[in-house]
């Protein structure tokens, strides 16, 4: 329905911009969308929990889902049009045809989550030919993410800019994300932490064990280039976030 009426009159001569997201939406999503409404005539938004990108079961189950609102949030803001597929539209090819990146997709993220990067570049790949859009807009947070979605872009020639957005973060330094919603009151007050550590200028040995002290797990916290990437976890609930070095 959507490829019909992607080629109909509607769009002739209008740029549309498009935004990716599984859902449970908040202020970091709603920046990416509002910069897409100020950049393109039209805005489409896709809310997708992709399941080939979940390496741990209970994640996925646990993931939060606020369809209702999620819509509400959508048309307050003037978002034009919403794609919400499910897995047997978006995986005709029952997930037998996988988009792999070979160096840095080992890296961070992908050494810690067998899979989940050939999972978001596969499902990354039917959106955009599906959206068919002049910009997609991707956040700075999952900078790993967008860095790999780049280079997708590039090396399969398709015709899709790849726009990254700054960081959000709440009032108290924590990066938004979808899965705050499952800290508990009293991880919910460490978290912030997390970020003031990866900001710091100590050792990423003493970042570290500064983060233990606090209740944190650490996956990982590295740097590449000029950036430093650090991956946590806060009871059951997994945290990323990236400074500039
Ligand atoms: P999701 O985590 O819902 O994020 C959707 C988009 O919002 C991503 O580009 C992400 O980087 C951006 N985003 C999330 N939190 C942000 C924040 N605090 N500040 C700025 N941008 C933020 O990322 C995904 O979904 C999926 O992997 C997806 C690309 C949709 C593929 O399934």
């Amino acid at each position: 329905e959507w490829l019909e009426f992607r080629t109909s009159v509607e769009f002739q001569n209008k740029s549309l911009g498009f935004v990716p997201t599984m859902g449970a939406l908040h202020e970091g999503h709603l920046s990416l969308m509002r910069r897409s409404i100020n950049e393109n005539d039209r805005t489409l938004v896709s809310i997708f929990v992709n399941p080939t990108q979940f390496n741990d079961l209970e994640d996925l189950e646990k993931y939060p889902r606020t369809y209702k609102a999620d819509m509400e949030k959508l048309e307050s803001i003037g978002v034009d049009y919403l794609l919400f597929p499910d897995y047997n539209e978006l995986y005709n090819d029952n997930y037998n045809y996988v988009v792999h990146e070979k160096e840095l997709s080992a890296k961070l993220c992908g050494a810690h989550r067998p899979g989940h990067f050939d999972g978001v570049l596969s499902v990354v790949m039917k959106l955009l030919n599906i959206a068919d859009a002049n910009k997609a807009y991707f956040g700075e947070k999952d900078y790993q993410q967008y860095l790999l979605i780049k280079g997708m872009v590039e090396a399969f020639f398709m015709h899709t800019e790849i726009i990254p957005c700054a960081l959000i973060r709440e009032d108290d330094g924590l990066a938004m994300s979808s899965r705050n919603a499952l800290l508990t009151k009293e991880e919910r007050k460490l978290a912030p932490n997390f970020f003031e550590h990866l900001s710091s200028s100590r050792s990423i040995d003493e970042t570290s064990s500064r983060l233990i002290g606090q209740g944190f797990q650490i996956d990982y916290i590295e740097e590449i280039g000029s950036r430093r990437f650090g991956a946590v976890y806060l009871g059951k609930v997994r945290l990323i976030d990236n400074v500039k070095i």
